[in-house]
């Protein structure tokens, strides 16, 4: 800012003085110079005030003034601070949101694996204590039929029910251990089923147990598939439809493993095989997925009053033979 003073006499001795109201406080003693410099002035409402003295060093304390006003920059406006502030703030909540959906995704993983965890035990479960407990319920049954009669027979058959109650208790403590079955430790997968097949169709129902091709040992997990499974169809069977025969095919065929389970009984009502697919009973929802696990296939097919027929087929080819057997 210029400024001057006029004075008739010596100009040179003309001292000065200005105030910037708004920045200055005190007054700036600018000596003879005719010129004020202001730096860094924000923006507002400012008052320019200048004094001088005469040649005699008398002040003339009315002086001069000039008002002036800086209009604040973009960058200065409560605009541009509420665009900050927001942008800041959407920032912060998308921040915030990436995390929520990330806790999110990790919660809703955890509940999917239980999910999974629990239908499996569900499974095993019922493959494991429901079945064995099924089974030993059908066999009492049927001793306490003969037993008036054939004190002899009913006692020789409580043995094999006291070896059901053994195995079904061994298989549920080795469920909670891993998934293999017991009765695959001392037998072959063929004995084995014949065997738990045996022992469910009791006296009543005539059991045909056919083996075919290349009887060998298989893995475990494979052979503990097919067992819980054809134990499974035979005690549908037994338990659900009366029937007269019931026959077991095991066929070891090169890359494949096929087990059938037929019974000449009353076939699986409809309204059965829906409630099996809503889930409402473990058996033949486990069997399929039991199937599926080991790659496999498993086909149903039923017509009432003319039995059921399951088959399943999992693949033995070209897995191998090296898993130990569980002893203990
Ligand atoms: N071989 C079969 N013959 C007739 N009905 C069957 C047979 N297998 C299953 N079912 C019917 O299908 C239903 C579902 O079977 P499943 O899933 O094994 O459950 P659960 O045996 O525990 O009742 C049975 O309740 C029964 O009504
Ligand atoms: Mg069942």
């Amino acid at each position: 800012i210029a400024y001057t003073a006029l004075s008739l006499g010596v100009p040179d001795r003309v001292r000065f003085r200005y105030r910037l109201n708004g920045n200055d406080t005190t007054w700036v003693d600018a000596g003879t110079r005719r010129e004020a410099f202001f730096t860094n002035l924000g923006p507002g409402s400012y008052r320019f005030q200048v004094i001088a003295t005469n040649e005699d060093g008398v002040w003339n304390e009315a002086g001069a003034a000039f008002d002036f006003t800086i209009l604040p920059s973009f960058i200065q406006t409560r605009w541009f601070l509420a665009v900050w502030v927001a942008t800041l703030g959407g920032m912060v909540w998308l921040v915030y949101l990436a995390r929520v959906r990330q806790v999110a995704g990790r919660l809703r993983a955890r509940y999917q694996a239980a999910l999974v965890e629990r239908t499996r035990i569900a499974q095993e479960l019922h493959d494991t204590l429901l079945q064995g407990f099924t089974g030993i319920t059908l066999q009492l049954r049927a001793i306490q039929r003969v037993l008036a009669q054939r004190p002899q027979e009913g006692a020789e058959a409580l043995k094999s029910v006291l070896t059901s109650a053994d195995t079904a208790l061994r298989d549920a403590r080795h469920m909670i251990w891993d998934m293999r079955a017991v009765e695959l430790e001392e037998r072959d997968l063929a004995d084995a089923l014949e065997h738990a097949a045996r022992a469910m169709t009791g006296s009543a129902t005539e059991l045909v147990f056919t083996v075919t091709g290349d009887r060998q040992g298989l893995p475990l997990a494979l052979e503990t598939t097919a067992l819980r499974i054809g134990r499974e169809a035979v005690l549908n069977a037994v338990k659900h439809a009366a029937p007269r025969r019931v026959k077991v095919d095991l066929e070891y065929g090169a890359r494949l493993l096929t087990l059938r389970v037929s019974d000449d009984g009353t076939g699986i009502a409809q309204d059965a095989m829906e409630a099996a697919a809503r889930g409402e009973h473990w058996g033949l929802a486990g069997m399929r997925d039991r199937a599926q696990r080991a790659g496999g296939t498993l086909k149903i097919s039923s017509e009432p009053g003319r039995g059921t027929v399951v088959s399943v087929s999992l693949p033995s080819g070209d897995t191998p033979v090296a898993l130990t057997r569980h002893d203990g």
